[in-house]
């Protein structure tokens, strides 16, 4: 038994005692995604006994079919966060406009952007999915809807960034600022609580030798890119290999063991997504906060995720995250060095040979 039970409430309250002007708006907008979340996980665990599993037979923004499952954590959430009176607005995967706080509700400062079930594609084959979320505040003047430029805003601005994955257990994970530590809760649903079971999270160090990208997609990406992923699989002679691969397929999951165990999520371009497929506002900045908060990085392949600006709600963003050495490495590459082996923490920054420009 640990030594003492924490709930996910109880240190809300904790954190929020250390800002003494806090007005527990904040607070009360984390509880309720917490709430949220313990719906979806009902329904996620549930997904094979009742009619959550399948497609509803429409397309999403991005053209992707939407599961049931998607549909039904979009509008947990929607129906959990629009009449508290914190947002003043909503960003989803699901919808292609922003969602307005109905008139009949209070408006507040915050807008909540969010996947509500990322890795759908492994919702009906029982394999781990997740939720995603980041909060900020409005940037235009109070008491009025919501704006594009409330939602468009640099991941540094976030004030709270997270993750729920639906596993083997269902855990939520978040920090409030990438000085405010990383804190995981998992889910008694015998009690419906989330208890404190990962304070303050650190990406360890040494990192576990793991690299996690779609492997499928090898022949589309860039010339760097390859080589990047033949050194870790060893065959370039640099030294590196020792790896393993590890790919769920499902963002969250991807990432949650590589904040736990370390290594590199990549997700890059190629011919086809030449931009990448993950959202900026909803996938790779609220990650890369949670992963810079516990000491990694996250990088678009040239530069910091987290100072990107997007200039749309659905703007996409090649994704590398995790282990700072690895990430660095990864940019190194793809700046069309070619550095030495990826050892851990004691990295031969030897050059091998320095080939001007991108022969992809
Ligand atoms: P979503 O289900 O929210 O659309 O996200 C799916 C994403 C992400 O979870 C995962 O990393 C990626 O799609 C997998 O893409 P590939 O199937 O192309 O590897
Ligand atoms: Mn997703
Ligand atoms: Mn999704």
């Amino acid at each position: 038994m640990r030594s003492k039970v924490v709930t996910i409430d109880r240190h809300i309250i904790d954190e929020e005692r250390r800002f003494p002007g806090a007005s527990g708006r904040f607070s009360a907008l984390l509880y309720d995604i917490a709430l949220a979340a313990k719906i979806i996980s009902r329904e996620v665990n549930m997904a094979g006994l009742i009619d959550v599993l399948g497609r509803t037979g429409e397309r999403n923004v991005h053209g992707e079919e939407i599961q049931k499952l998607d549909a039904f954590a979009q509008d947990v959430i929607v129906k959990a966060m629009d009449h508290a009176g914190h947002l003043c607005c909503m960003v989803s995967e699901e919808c292609d406009e922003i969602i307005a706080i109905p008139d009949r509700f209070d408006i507040g400062p915050y807008v909540l952007l969010f996947d509500p079930l990322d890795g759908s594609s492994n919702i009906n084959v029982n394999v781990s999915i997740g939720t995603i979320f980041s909060v900020h505040h409005r940037v235009t003047p109070r008491g009025r809807p919501g704006q594009l430029a409330d939602c468009l805003q640099e991941g540094t601005r976030q004030l709270a960034a997270g993750y729920i994955v639906y596993g083997s257990s269902t855990m939520l994970v978040y920090t409030t600022g990438i000085d405010q530590g990383v804190h995981g809760f998992t889910l008694d649903p015998s009690i419906g609580e989330f208890l404190l079971s990962h304070p303050n999270i650190r990406i360890p160090d040494p990192p576990a030798r793991i690299y996690s990208a779609n492997e499928a997609y090898y022949a589309r990406w860039s010339r760097p890119q390859q080589r990047l992923v033949d050194h870790f699989r060893g065959l370039d002679g640099d030294g590196g290999g020792g790896f393993k691969s590890r790919y769920i397929g499902s963002l969250v999951s991807d990432f949650h063991r590589t904040l736990l165990q370390g290594g590199i999520f990549m997700y890059p371009p190629d011919r086809t997504s030449p931009g990448g497929k993950l959202r900026i506002l909803y996938e790779a900045a609220p990650l890369a906060m949670v992963c810079e908060a516990a000491g990694g990085r996250a990088s678009d392949g040239a530069r910091d995720i987290l100072g990107i600006r997007p200039t749309g709600l659905h703007d996409r963003t090649p994704l590398y995250l995790g282990s700072s050495n690895f990430v660095t490495l990864a940019e190194r590459y793809l700046a069309g060095g070619r550095e030495g082996s990826a050892r851990g923490p004691d990295f031969q920054t030897s050059r091998i040979s320095e080939r001007g420009g991108s022969d992809s």
